[in-house]
């Protein structure tokens, strides 16, 4: 295991899958920091700039799988008779509408306002539902109609890199808000 920081020439030999569950396992480990933020009762502002970076994680993890690999794997798997599944994939893009729908919510709120909580935790559950519906179903599915994981995966994480770089140049001139939390987290 090398590939622990993504740099730009490892980009090659990204493998789809890998670098999808990978994103999982970062959001979730950012989803309990949370929950542990709101047990100790942390601040407002740590609490606001956490769920910041996990919408911003989540947004760039939906828009690739959207462009880049739910219709590879569509495409793959129609080919195989016993792995097709249009409902599957169906219901991913619905399932992510949902989330979607969440994160714009939450990127508006401050964690006072009301529900903030609440729309975080539901946000949780229904990333972990994605979780195991992908690795456990769609994955395997992928795998068996022998997806190019390859080159797909390279797609993918050059596609990664350059929604970071856009999303991180806008949010550095965004709400003053979400400056004012940056500032008094910070330490
Ligand atoms: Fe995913």
């Amino acid at each position: 295991m090398v590939r622990s920081t993504k740099s730009t020439e490892s980009l090659a030999d990204e493998d789809a899958f890998e670098l999808l569950k990978a994103d999982h396992q970062k959001v979730k480990g950012l989803f309990k920091q949370f929950k542990q933020l709101k047990q100790d009762e942390g601040s407002e502002a740590d609490k606001t700039e956490l769920v910041k970076e996990i919408c911003e994680e989540l947004k760039i993890h939906t828009q690739i799988e959207e462009e880049l690999f739910y219709p590879a794997v569509r495409e793959a798997i129609s080919a195989d008779e016993v792995g097709k599944d249009e409902d599957l994939m169906d219901e991913a893009l619905v399932e992510h509408a949902g989330a979607k729908d969440l994160i714009a919510q939450l990127e508006e709120m401050d964690a006072d306002d009301e529900l903030f909580d609440a729309k975080v935790t539901v946000l949780s559950e229904q990333i972990d539902h994605h979780v195991k519906e992908e690795e456990g179903e769609m994955f395997p599915k992928a795998k068996r109609a022998k997806l190019d994981k390859q080159s797909l995966g390279a797609q993918m994480a050059a596609r990664k890199a350059e929604l970071k770089s856009t999303m991180s140049s806008k949010t550095s001139t965004r709400s003053p808000k979400a400056a004012s939390a940056k500032s008094s987290s910070a330490r």
